[in-house]
């Protein structure tokens, strides 16, 4: 396999657990630690990332697929210096798109890639056939979730969908929004008893971040709160979530295995 950015998927079983916050936040905060980062946002309706910072970009993915735009005049940038493409709706169902213009797309992904540490995918939520296509093309699942009975169900819907389209992939899970230190872990060991027993398979718990209002601050003035309130307790877990993953020491296989994974996905459906 070769060497290259690691792909990181942000998923969850339903919507509005803080996705997009997260995979801002934490793309920042390991920027901010020397790190090259792209952002891409996966998510069909909204266009999330750039509402989160405040950017209005003039085009996105969706240019490029269809408009027959370069890959060059989308990317933006963002703190830190953080690349984003934007990704409008409908953007990476590849099936849809024509062929010679997909292997231009794929081979401009692939050389930005390649001076790349980290592509973060904002990816949406629930079981939507792109979720699960983000899910396979990773290196990398990460999924949010809050300590909340029904986002347990929905976490466990969802890993399955994972684990039945794409095995042996491994899922990592932050908990979002919790009141205290303990309700993080307590959170992972009940889902982790769920999947023990019914799946056979097990999740790797991430951390927590607390429930700040400073984060909802920070999305009313659309700046990512690493950066605004760098003090508040929800930037904090986010650093120590972002040393954590580095530690993780992972080998990343960038856009060549993104698109590698996604397609022969594709071609055995
Ligand atoms: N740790 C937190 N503390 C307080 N509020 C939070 C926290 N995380 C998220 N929120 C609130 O939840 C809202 C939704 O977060 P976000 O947009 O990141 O969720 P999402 O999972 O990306 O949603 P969607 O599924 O719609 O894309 C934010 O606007 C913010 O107000
Ligand atoms: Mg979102």
């Amino acid at each position: 396999m070769s060497s290259g950015a690691r792909t990181i998927s942000f998923l969850s079983g339903k919507g509005g657990t803080g996705k997009t916050n997260i995979c801002v936040n934490l793309g920042v905060a390991i920027q901010k630690l020397g790190k090259k980062v792209l952002m891409i946002d996966g998510d069909l309706g909204l266009a999330n990332i750039e509402v989160i910072l405040g950017l209005t970009p003039k085009y996105t993915l969706y240019d490029v697929l269809y408009r027959g735009m370069d890959l060059e005049s989308v990317v933006t940038y963002g703190p830190e210096g953080v690349l984003i493409i934007p990704g409008g709706s409908g953007a990476l169902e590849l099936s849809k798109v024509d062929a010679n213009r997909q292997k231009i797309l794929m081979e401009q992904l692939i050389d930005l890639g390649s001076n790349l540490d980290y592509i973060f995918i904002d990816g949406g939520a629930g079981i939507h056939q792109d979720v699960l296509t983000f899910a396979s093309g990773s290196d990398e699942i990460i999924i949010v979730m809050t300590p909340e009975p029904t986002s347990l169900a929905d976490a466990y819907t969802l890993i399955k969908a994972i684990t039945l389209s794409s095995a042996n992939k491994e899922i990592k899970i932050i908990v979002n929004r919790v009141k205290s230190s303990s309700e993080g872990e307590d959170t992972v060991n009940r889902l982790n008893i769920l999947l023990v027993r019914f799946l056979r398979f097990s999740v790797i718990y991430l951390g927590h971040i607390p429930d700040d209002i400073w984060v909802e601050k920070a999305v009313k003035e659309q700046l990512p709160f690493i950066t605004r309130y760098p003090f508040s307790k929800a930037s904090r877990a986010v650093n120590e979530i972002a040393l954590k993953l580095l530690a993780l020491e992972k080998k990343g296989t960038g856009f060549r295995g993104f698109f590698r994974n996604i397609l022969e996905r594709i071609s055995t459906r």
